[in-house]
């Protein structure tokens, strides 16, 4: 097996342009991910947060390569590069055409289950989709792969013949886990996937995906707003605003030993039962979020930073390894 990461990203760029007037010629553009890099690595969880509009399910669409279809300007530069096997794909250069070969490879899980099933289809026949388009199996062996997947989600082979509005929000989001495992794949994006669901559901969905990371060979990009969900399953941390990422790293150093200025703000509006950090500052953030349309040079959060220098609007700063696997990107902090 390659130990390759599954799949490095780098200096991915994402904007949409904004077209106005009559002849709806283009007058802006929503910079929506501006050059973001980072890797996740195999049988590895990277959790991804950052405050509304930072750019989050940017980053998830774009790496399994469906904005054409939500935006078919869209304007898409940098790499998304997967290692399958011996065979390295770009995912950023690809037609959708080109990427249906990998589409088994790489699954996405959304924030409402109820909206991403199809409401006229039994739960067989949501999982067998795509085992019909990825694998040779019979029909006898799909329904079979249909119940086992469904028992290793917690239900059970009765729930086969139901349709999604027979489920509660938990048991949705477990058929939809059951449809991204159905063609083993390498990774799986979870976007906000438990945030619509009650808080006591959440553990046992979160626990569920955790197990199944164990037991499946796959990677997941987890992306949440909520920071102690992500500290709790991620391996790896990445704080991401306005489109760039500001500090990527080990999840316990990143939660409990955060560099980055954004990221210290974003943790200290965090609850967190640890006595040894009760005392901690809590640090609240001054103004909204800039608009991506038209972003602060520099450091995009230099306008609500409370260390900011001058020079913080010089360059968009890179990050930087300030820690084995630690990476900051601040010109203050990791000078
Ligand atoms: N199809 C699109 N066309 C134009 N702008 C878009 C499109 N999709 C997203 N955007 C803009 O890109 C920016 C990032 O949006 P995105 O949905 O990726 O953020 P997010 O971090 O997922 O937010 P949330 O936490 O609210 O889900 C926003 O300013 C959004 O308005
Ligand atoms: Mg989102």
């Amino acid at each position: 097996m390659s130990q390759k990461p599954v799949v490095d990203v780098k200096n991915l760029k994402v904007h949409f342009p904004i077209h106005g007037g009559v002849i709806s010629k283009k007058v802006g553009t929503v910079k929506a991910v501006d050059g973001i890099s980072f890797s996740i690595g195999r049988r590895e969880i990277v959790g991804l947060v950052g405050e509304s509009g930072c750019g989050k399910t940017t980053v998830g669409r774009a790496m399994i390569n469906i904005l054409h279809h939500v935006a078919p300007d869209v304007e898409i530069d940098g790499e998304i590069l997967y290692h399958f096997g011996d065979e390295t794909v770009d995912f950023a250069k690809l037609t959708s055409r080109e990427v249906r070969k990998y589409r088994s490879r790489v699954q996405m899980i959304f924030q409402d289950p109820y909206a991403s099933l199809n409401p006229r289809m039994t739960v067989s026949q949501i999982i067998e989709e795509p085992l019909k388009l990825h694998t040779n199996q019979t029909e006898n062996e799909r329904r079979n792969t249909v119940i086992n997947l469904l028992e290793k989600v917690g239900l059970q082979a009765v729930h086969a013949d139901r349709f999604p509005h027979e489920f509660s929000g938990g048991q949705r989001q477990r058929v939809g886990i059951a449809r991204a495992l159905a063609t083993n794949p390498d990774l799986i994006i979870c976007d906000e996937p438990v945030s619509a669901l009650d808080v006591s559901i959440q553990a046992q969905v979160i626990n569920l995906m955790m197990d199944i990371q164990k037991e499946f060979d796959v990677s997941f990009l987890f992306i949440a707003h909520d920071l102690s969900v992500v500290e709790h399953i991620s391996d790896k941390i990445a704080v991401m605003y306005l489109g760039n990422l500001m500090e990527f790293g080990p999840a316990k150093q990143v939660y409990h030993h955060p560099k980055h200025p954004y990221s210290t703000a974003l943790l200290s509006a965090v609850p967190i039962p640890d006595p040894e950090q009760k005392n901690r500052q809590r640090i609240v953030l001054e103004g909204d979020v800039p608009t991506p349309i038209n972003k602060p040079s520099g450091c995009s959060f230099r306008t609500r930073c409370p260390v900011a220098e001058d020079k913080c609007a010089e360059s968009i700063p890179h990050l930087k390894e300030l820690d084995p696997n630690h990476w900051v990107a601040c010109p203050i902090v990791a000078d």
